[in-house]
Parts: C-alpha cells; sequence; structure tokens
C-alpha cells in the first residue's frame, strides 16, 4: 500500500481543512483540528478502513452521541485526562495528596447544602428515598500538606443506589431528585462524616451504545461500586475524586479506569454495616484557577 498520508496532496487538504491559510477563526482550534484530522487519516490508510466500515463508524458516533459522557470513560480517554495532568503536575513540582480521578458523567449540581461541621452536628445523611440495604457510614479528615486540618470545605459527595442508578439519570424514574447526593459545608477542623445507603457497582444501560461497543471489544461495561467527590477548601486546590470499594468484586476490573491506588479502601463490616473511614489530603491552590471547576457542562437540578 502506497503511503499518501505524507503526499503533497493529503498535506495540502490538511491545511486547508484545518482553515490554516485563512485569516479567520481560532488558531488553536485550528492546529489541535489539522492533527485530528490527521491522526483520523492516517488510521483508515494503516489499516486500510472501507467506505463501508468508515461509514458504519460514523453512524456509530452519531447514534451514540447521547452516551459519550459514558464512552469517553469507557474507552479510558477520562483517566488518561488523569494521567495527563499528573504528569504537568510532577515536572511543576505539584505532586502529593490524594489522588485525583475521574469524575465520571453523572454530577449534577446544585445538590442540597448541608450543615456538616461535627462540632455542631452528627446527622448528615445522603440518602432520602427507602432503600432496603445496609448503611454505609463514611468519617475522616480533611488536611492539607502539612497536616493542617482544612477549614470551612465543602465536600460534594454523590453515589448510585444499591441497584447501582444515580438520581436524575434513573431509567425506572423512582428516585426523588438528589437522594444520594449532598454538599456538606464543613468546619474548622477539617472532620466530616455522612451515611447513606451502600451502593452497588453500575453498569452502563444495557442496549446502548456504550454498551453495544464493550460487546465488540470483548470487554464489559461494569464498574465497582463507588462514592464521588468534589472538595474546595479557601486556599486549596479543587480536588475531583472517589473512593472504590476494595472488596468490590470489580475493584480491580473497572470499565471506566477510574479506581486508583490509594483510592480502594476496604470497607470495615466488623460492627456490622459497612464502615469506611478515609481521610484527603488536598495540595495548597497557587491560583484562583485551582479553586474552580473544571468548565465541563454538567447536568443541574
Ligand atoms: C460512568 C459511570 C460512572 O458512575 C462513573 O463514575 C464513571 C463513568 C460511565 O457510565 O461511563
Ligand atoms: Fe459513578
Amino acid at each position: 500500500m502506497t503511503d499518501i498520508i505524507r503526499s503533497d496532496a493529503v498535506q495540502q487538504l490538511l491545511d486547508r481543512a484545518a482553515g490554516l491559510g485563512e485569516a479567520g477563526g481560532d488558531p488553536r482550534l485550528k492546529a489541535i483540528l489539522r492533527d485530528l484530522l490527521e491522526a483520523l487519516m492516517s488510521v483508515v490508510e494503516r489499516h486500510d478502513i472501507s467506505e463501508s466500515e468508515f461509514w458504519r463508524g460514523v453512524d456509530f458516533l452519531g447514534r451514540g452521541a447521547g452516551e459519550f459522557g459514558l464512552i469517553v470513560p469507557g474507552l479510558g480517554i477520562e483517566h488518561f485526562l488523569d494521567l495527563h495532568m499528573d504528569a504537568k503536575d510532577a515536572a511543576a513540582g505539584r505532586s502529593g495528596g490524594t489522588p485525583r480521578t475521574i469524575e465520571g458523567p453523572l454530577y449534577v449540581a446544585g445538590a442540597p447544602l448541608v450543615d456538616g461541621d461535627l462540632t455542631t452536628t452528627n446527622d448528615v445523611n445522603l440518602t432520602t428515598d427507602p432503600d432496603d440495604t445496609e448503611e454505609l457510614t463514611m468519617s475522616g479528615r480533611i488536611t492539607g500538606p502539612d497536616g493542617e486540618p482544612v477549614k470551612n470545605a465543602i465536600l460534594h459527595v454523590w453515589h448510585a443506589n444499591s441497584k447501582g442508578f444515580y438520581s436524575h439519570f434513573d431509567p425506572t424514574g423512582e428516585q426523588s431528585p438528589f437522594n444520594n447526593r449532598r454538599r456538606i459545608r464543613l468546619g474548622a477542623d477539617g472532620r466530616y462524616a455522612f451515611h447513606s445507603k451502600m451502593p452497588r457497582g453500575y453498569s452502563v444501560p444495557p442496549e446502548g451504545s456504550a454498551e453495544q461497543l464493550m460487546k465488540l471489544l470483548g470487554r464489559h461495561g461494569d464498574r465497582p461500586a463507588h462514592v464521588h467527590f468534589f472538595i474546595e477548601a479557601p486556599g486549596y486546590r479543587t480536588l475531583t475524586t472517589q473512593i472504590n470499594f476494595g472488596d468490590d468484586p470489580h475493584a480491580h476490573d473497572d470499565f471506566a479506569f477510574g479506581t486508583r491506588d490509594g483510592l480502594l479502601p476496604v470497607p470495615d463490616r466488623s460492627g456490622g454495616n459497612p464502615a469506611v473511614l478515609f481521610d484527603f489530603v488536598l495540595q495548597r491552590s497557587e491560583s484562583a484557577n485551582d479553586e474552580g471547576f473544571s468548565s465541563r457542562s454538567r447536568a443541574s437540578a
């Protein structure tokens, strides 16, 4: 097979398609799109992709668009973004603290903001709907790099119910808004504690395009049971992370690649119900941007 990707004809086509000769438009987008197109065309050439195969792929992307938020983690791209950010941090001398890991597609903005200062409060409950399963308690401390308590943090927590469904995205329509979702305002001591009903591992919707793709790859679309967190606090870098239960059958076989060393606690069941003690360590912020969130579009209610 002749290699046409390096030919003048294709290189000129790429320049023109990405608007490189045009004065208008966004220069960064042009440069990125040109490389993306070149990568796509190289794959067509390297695998000698037929017209039928190519249009099948385009069709799949069109039909799967509603599930891109699920397909991106499933293909490891969201985890790759974490590895990329970790590498940039390491190069800038910004390592340490609790590892980041993927947000996933199922956060909902606007969850009830509840008082979780443990010097005045002792009952933060995430689960408001009936759920006939065991109670989960989770508690620990949020500290900075020198072990100092992080003051006045807001801990955003969200997780699935015992059927593996998230409120707002539940196909059975059975959950109330914000079931298993809270923003917990912590006090000056950085301690947190909440209870809820034990989640079950999530699976991509049966018959959906994420599931179809996983089957074609000989993979599954299951995650271990897990709990998501954002932690924001004045003076500290916002952390996006999650814990995955270390005793879940999928703890080391997560289709979304969200499990990481240091984020796989095994719940203590010696008191009957599962209890997780987990401390978070935040990095200090170096700019206002560090204290914000990515501008990813998110559901809200
Ligand atoms: C997906 C679902 C999750 O609950 C999660 O945390 C990450 C990814 C998904 O459907 O791809
Ligand atoms: Fe999740």
